[in-house]
């Protein structure tokens, strides 16, 4: 099958979305040319043997760039989270620039949920939908992605696991949808299968729907032992912007407007619930964190 295929361009492979991407569109028989910064690194080898084509380059070389689209089938474009707002939209719409220019047949966009008609403030958050607009506006078939919460992100000590608590934004009652990272790299895979029924479409993805009392369900679970949901203080939101700014989002901004996930299911039949991520693919990170404690306890 991959002999009859031109490559889809990914970037950001070897991190979290491009990667999973590419690893989704090898598996579905996709020819993968990946633009790396260093070709040397475990990442980059790793992404070779599993059957990439490797690139060196970076956003910095808009012509190098552009040469690996001319034959490309597709472009995957996902930002790395440590630019300025202004970078990341330049870079953003540069990329987009260059898939029209080369006549690509798909572009897939990864943007945020947070991404609405609204800026939420929020540097990193911001630069997307300004992405989103440009691309919207260009001669190229294009699908935006909006994925939800990364799973990943919730085990992170800030939160308090390794303490027997989890602190976090939402009521206990309140939901909010997560996306595992794996499950990106599956969506974007069944968008490039289909550009007739996905070009031309924004669509906000996520694998499930946790509260916040079933967070503190679903680690003690795994934990073994009990771990006591409760929201951030007000005092707290109140006094940090940052924070403030988060729990307004989730409270009733972009992030408190829900997908349906029968129909997710029916574009990825395969997300996962956070539950059986945790006990799965985030049970390395979440060991290191309970880890982490004990460590500390005995020293
Ligand atoms: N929804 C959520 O909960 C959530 C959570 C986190 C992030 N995000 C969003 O996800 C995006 C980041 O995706 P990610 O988490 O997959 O990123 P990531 O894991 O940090 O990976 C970033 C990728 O970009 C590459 N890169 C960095 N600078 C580059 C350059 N100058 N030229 C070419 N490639 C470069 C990195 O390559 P190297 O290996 O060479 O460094 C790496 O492959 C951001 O937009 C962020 O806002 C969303």
């Amino acid at each position: 099958m991959k002999e009859n295929k031109r490559p889809i361009l990914v970037f950001g492979a070897t991190g979290r979305q491009g990667g999973a991407v590419a690893d989704a569109l090898l598996k579905a028989g996709w020819p993968v040319r990946a633009i790396v910064r260093d070709i040397s690194a475990a990442k980059s080898i790793a992404l070779r043997q599993a059957g990439a084509e490797l690139v060196q380059g970076s956003f910095a070389d808009l012509d190098a760039i552009r040469a690996q689209m001319d034959s490309a089938h597709g472009v995957f474009s996902v930002l790395p989270a440590n630019l300025s707002e202004a970078e990341e939209v330049r870079i953003g719409c540069a990329i987009a620039d260059l898939a029209a220019e080369s006549g690509v047949a798909h572009l897939v966009y990864s943007s945020g949920a947070s991404s609405g008609d609204t800026p939420t403030g929020i540097a990193r958050f911001d630069a997307k939908p300004r992405i989103e607009a440009h691309i919207r506006n260009l001669p190229v078939t294009a699908t935006i992605i909006r994925p939800m919460i990364f799973m990943d992100m919730l085990i992170n000590p800030a939160f308090g696991i390794s303490e027997g608590r989890y602190t976090f934004f939402l009521r206990p009652d309140q939901s909010m949808q997560l996306i595992a990272v794996e499950d990106i790299g599956k969506f974007a895979a069944a968008i490039f299968a289909d550009r007739i029924r996905f070009g031309g479409r924004t669509i906000k993805i996520a694998s499930d729907t946790v509260t916040g009392r079933e967070l503190g369900e679903i680690f003690s679970e795994v934990a073994g032992r009990p771990i006591a949901y409760s929201r951030l203080a007000d005092d707290v939101l109140a006094g940090n912007g940052d924070l403030g700014q988060l729990a307004a989002i989730l409270d009733n901004g972009p992030l408190a407007d829900h997908v349906d996930l029968a129909e997710m299911r029916k574009i990825n039949p395969e997300i996962i619930s956070f539950r059986a991520w945790l006990a799965t693919q985030g049970r390395q990170a979440f060991d290191t964190v309970i880890g982490d404690d004990r460590a500390s306890r005995s020293a």
